[in-house]
């Protein structure tokens, strides 16, 4: 491989000179590369003798610079067009003391301009020493002696000039002036200062955009230099070079197509209409190019203002055609992007915002084969006043996220934020303001980066009025937020760049998490979905919170002010059962993880628990019933008889299908709730509260009149373990029957409505008044005809569930009693046979040893346990039975696993849950296979 040089570079050696000696004409030297030829012209060049384009290897040429007795010399040796080999050296040499080597270079270090020191130097050599490559060499090289300007004048294509100076040498001051021109009319120079550091020199551009007439010094420099028409002037003014070696001057040049170069100054701002990247537009004006590169420079007067690049309207029309987008426009300004025909469509979705009022685009066609314009086609630029591109600066914590809401802006405001991969974007709301705007329309929405840097998901949508999240973490570096509508962000430095540790957003559902790291706090965001009717369903896979500041809290965000729903305080001993947590999906929840102390001997955080949500389509916290008559129906809490949901309060709104069904019987199966919870009814003819400490044996049967509510709060969410099962009943909706309430000297009384049609059952509830005595209730009935004991059951106690029925046998010779201050009544109807009863309370003269029923004098000595303790066949003729053991109370727990726990228990497997599926998957294939209570197996069991 031959490397080569090619390049128009300026070379010109200045050499001054003390001894005056004039000198005229110009002057084409020219060497044999025998001998050496001497320049005695004012200016001319340096030539090769029957110069062709191949010089011969190994040959070296020299050319003798005498300025022995001449005064104030200015040497220059131009390079229009230079071809070298990389072993090839060009070398200045002093030749009065020895030959000594002043400047050298081999291959591609060419610089522009070498000055020499006048007093130093009087007498140089230039030589060029070809080595044994066999390449095409080209030498076109000029040199003046009384004028410091440099012309360039016949560039063709990209290079580099240079000013080179001797740190030794003794320079008075120096005052060039260096022309760099382009010699198609077509064109214009784009150059770029590379290099600027000449000990207090200054440089002064001419005929370019922007810059012309303006110096700059050492330390500062143009961000671009593009000419008005072909060319280019540098006016150069420095003193002295110093010891420290300067670097010297040195700018890199292009050609840019001059129709469609140009630098535009915006003005307009948040305009709906765009400003169009000037590009080659017309058949005829295309069809004269084979290739052309357009570069279109835009700033806005404002510094404030973005610019933002809109490809919508736009399509490439050559393969080979790319743009390059910068941030700015200085050729080291970050690339914002390169967009290339096969990729369009993925950056129009790329938000491509500048961070200050700079933007930069380059459009290259290198290859120009489809000439056809269409007139729609256009690349356009947007200036706005809010939002951008912001990347954050290694070390960097935070950075306010900040609208203004003086400015009237085109909505929606689009911000993007980007750190370094190994970190993420948090942003900090202030949760207890609610945000402007109206509700139910999204006010902000957030992105995160997906897979592909750049492409943005949203993770949120916040509406207007309701409370933003604590915290809205990213998983990823990179973080968009869209702004629907102007207010206020106050709350400073609101978006933490941190460490990617332990912070998460669950990113769809189903999702899982597990904190890691030894954190003081980590946090799970599950987003609200909004306007559904759905339920989070948050399953912990195991928990372990062994100190007594690692806690697990769970606060709801949304429509209402923020709210605890779970607050778990260690220490909690390691468990692998813990019940559901039902969440309104409606809001949006996070999941703190908090440990004031965490060091090397604590438990490492992603010990404590693991979680995944999935979302079930239908809403499992209020339920909406309407029941229809003679429908019997079971109520019961979720997941009954396994551990029941908390989380949010379970809610039943019940109302019936009709306006004849009135009332709902209600009796209780089974009842165990968790400490601090409570369950509720109430209807306008009752309510029922039960506590915790409520058992079964003594929980009432009740009618509730429709509409009725209930509830089951779980509110008080401080007190693990949560082992209830919850509660079960059944509900018998009926349009017969009503509360009987006794007062002491009262008749009361019960009547089936004149007609029976269409009613099958009645359910009357009778209760004496309490006071201090227990009053029992004494009864008559009027039928029409006889019941039978199918028909008529008549209970002596508050519940049916005690199959305790009054023996009316005992009550053949007096009035039938109740032993109990209540009585419930069915009646099975036959429609034939109207019903009527009346009650009295009479107060109890003698009470069973258990203190639950009365002792009634029927219940004596009958051999029969009337009592329920035996106590009613005491001292009955010296014989007293031996009562069996007592019967435990009965809970009836169903063994089957109801529709709701299988929903939950495939969803995860079968959606896809991740980490916590592969983790737990089997073990809760090995639950639901087991189907009873929602222990956690090991691996061991179920393979
Ligand atoms: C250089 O110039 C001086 C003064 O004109 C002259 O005396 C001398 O011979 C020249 N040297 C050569 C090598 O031409
Ligand atoms: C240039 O010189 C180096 C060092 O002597 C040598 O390794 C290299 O091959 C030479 N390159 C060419 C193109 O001759
Ligand atoms: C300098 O080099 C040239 C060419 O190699 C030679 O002719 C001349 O004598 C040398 N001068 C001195 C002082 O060595
Ligand atoms: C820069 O200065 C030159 C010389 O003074 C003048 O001819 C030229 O018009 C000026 N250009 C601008 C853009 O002011
Ligand atoms: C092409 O662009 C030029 C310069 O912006 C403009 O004056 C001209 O109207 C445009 N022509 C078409 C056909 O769009």
């Amino acid at each position: 491989m031959t490397l080569t040089m090619r390049s128009s570079i300026a070379v010109s050696i200045i050499l001054t000179a003390f001894v005056a000696t004039i000198w005229c004409g110009d002057n084409d030297e020219a060497t044999d590369c025998k001998s050496i030829a001497t320049v005695d012209g004012d200016s001319g060049s340096l030539k090769i003798s029957n110069f062709s384009t191949t010089l011969i290897p190994n040959t070296i040429c020299l050319w003798r610079m005498n300025g022995t007795g001449k005064k104030d010399l200015k040497f220059h040796v131009d390079i229009e067009e230079l071809v070298l080999g990389v072993n090839d050296t060009l070398e200045i040499l002093d030749e009065k003391t020895q030959n000594k080597t002043i400047w050298k270079g081999t291959g591609s270090q060419w610089p522009g301009v070498i000055l020499l020191g006048g007093s130093k130097y009087s007498s140089v050599l230039v030589k060029l020493s070809t080595s044994d490559e066999k390449i095409s060499r080209e030498w076109d090289v000029g040199y003046a002696t009384t004028s410091p300007n440099v012309q360039l004048t016949n560039i063709e294509s990209t290079g580099r000039f240079a000013l080179y100076y001797d740190p030794d040498a003794d320079l008075g001051l120096i005052d060039l002036t260096v022309i760099l021109k382009t010699k198609y009319d077509s064109k214009k120079l784009l150059a770029n200062v590379e290099t600027f550091d000449m000990n207090g020199g200054t440089v002064t551009f001419d005929q370019v955009v922007k810059y012309s007439n303006t110096t700059f010094k050492t330390g500062t420099k143009p961000d671009f230099l593009l000419s008005t028409d072909q060319q280019i002037n540098a006016k150069i003014i420095f003193n002295k070079a110093s010891k420290d070696k300067p670097k010297g001057f040195q700018l890199h040049y292009e050609l840019v197509d001059a129709l469609c170069s140009v630098y535009t100054q915006l003005t307009d701002v948040d305009t709906t209409s765009m400003v169009n990247v000037l590009l080659p537009n017309t058949t005829q004006w295309l069809q004269s190019l084979s290739s052309y590169r357009c570069l279109n420079v835009f700033e806005h007067k404002t510094q404030e203002v973005k610019l933002s690049l809109n490809l919508e309207k736009f399509s490439f029309i050559n393969s080979a055609d790319m743009i390059t987008v910068l941030d700015g426009i200085s050729y080291d300004s970050r690339t914002l992007a390169v967009i290339e025909p096969q990729f369009v469509d993925f950056w129009r979705h790329v938000n491509l915002v500048s961070s200050a009022n700079k933007l930069w685009v380059l459009f290259n066609s290198p290859q120009v084969v489809n000439t056809t314009i269409e007139v729609t086609n256009q690349l356009g630029i947007k200036a706005q006043s809010q939002g951008g591109d912001y990347v954050f600066q290694p070390n960097q914590n935070a950075t306010s996220l900040k609208l203004d809401d003086k400015l009237k802006t085109l909505l929606p405001v689009v911000f993007t934020f980007e750190t370094d991969s190994q970190n993420q974007l948090v942003i900090d709301f202030d949760q207890t303001t609610p945000l402007t705007g109206k509700s139910n329309e999204t006010v902000i929405t957030i992105y995160e980066s997906s897979g592909l840097a750049s492409v943005f998901e949203p993770i949120i949508e916040l509406k207007g009025g309701s409370f933003p999240p604590d915290f809205v973490p990213s998983n990823t570096n990179q973080m968009k937020v869209e702004f629907h509508n102007i207010f206020k962000l106050d709350k400073p430095n609101n978006i933490m760049n941190v460490k990617k540790t332990c912070h998460s957003t669950a990113r769809g559902v189903p999702s899982s998490y597990s904190p890691s790291g030894c954190e003081e706090m980590c946090l799970w965001l599950i987003p609200a979905r909004n306007n559904s009717i759905g339920t989070y369903v948050l399953k912990f896979s195991h928990m372990n919170l062994p100190a007594k500041d690692d806690t697990i809290t769970i606060t709801q965000f949304g429509a209402d002010k923020p709210k605890d729903i779970l607050n778990l305080i260690g220490p909690i001993v390691e468990t692998n059962t813990f019940p559901d947590v039902i969440l309104d999906a409606n809001a949006s929840y996070i999941l703190y993880t908090k440990r004031e102390k965490c060091d090397a001997k604590s438990v490492d955080s992603s010990q404590l628990f693991a979680v995944s949500v999935v979302y079930i389509d239908s809403d499992l916290i209020t339920n909406s019933w309407v029941l229809k008559k003679d429908e019997n129906k079971t109520i019961e809490s979720l997941n009954y008889p396994n551990y029941y949901s908390i989380g949010n309060d379970e809610i039943w709104n019940v109302s019936s299908s009709d306006n004849k069904t009135t009332i709902a019987f209600i009796t209780f199966n089974d009842l165990s709730l968790n400490t601090g919870h409570f369950l509720e009814f109430k209807s306008s003819i009752s309510e029922i509260h039960l506590k915790d400490t409520d058992v079964l044996s003594q929980t009432a049967d009740s009618l509730l009149s429709f509409p009725f509510f209930g509830r089951l709060n779980v509110t008080d969410h401080s007190k693990a373990p949560y082992s209830g099962r919850g509660f079960n009943a059944t509900l018998w909706p009926l349009s017969c029957g009503e509360y009987v309430k006794l007062e002491p000297k009262k008749v009361g009384s019960l009547k089936t409505p004149d007609k029976l049609d269409g009613i099958s059952q009645c359910v009357w509830i009778v209760t004496a008044a309490k006071s201090d005595k227990l009053n029992v209730i004494e009864f008559t009935k009027n039928v029409t005809k006889d019941l039978d004991a199918k028909q008529l059951q008549i209970y002596d106690s508050n519940t049916i569930r005690d199959k305790k029925l009054v023996n009316m046998e005992l009550f053949t010779n007096t009035t039938p009693s109740s032993s109990t201050d209540t009585l419930v009544i069915i009646y099975n109807v036959d429609p034939k046979k109207n019903l009527s009863m009346s009650f009295t309370q009479t107060e109890c003269a003698n009470l069973c040893h258990n203190q639950k029923r009365c002792l009634l004098k029927e219940f004596s000595c009958n051999n029969l346990n009337d009592c329920g303790d035996w106590s009613d066949e005491l001292g009955c003729n010296g014989t007293q039975p031996s009562p069996p053991a007592p019967t435990p109370e009965q809970i009836v727990v169903h063994s089957g696993v109801n529709g709701w726990v299988v929903t939950l228990v495939i969803c995860p497997l079968f959606a896809g849950l991740g980490v916590l599926g592969t983790l737990y998957g089997p073990r809760l294939l090995g639950r639901f296979g087991r189907g009873r209570y929602r222990e956690f197996q090991d691996f061991s069991e179920v393979s």
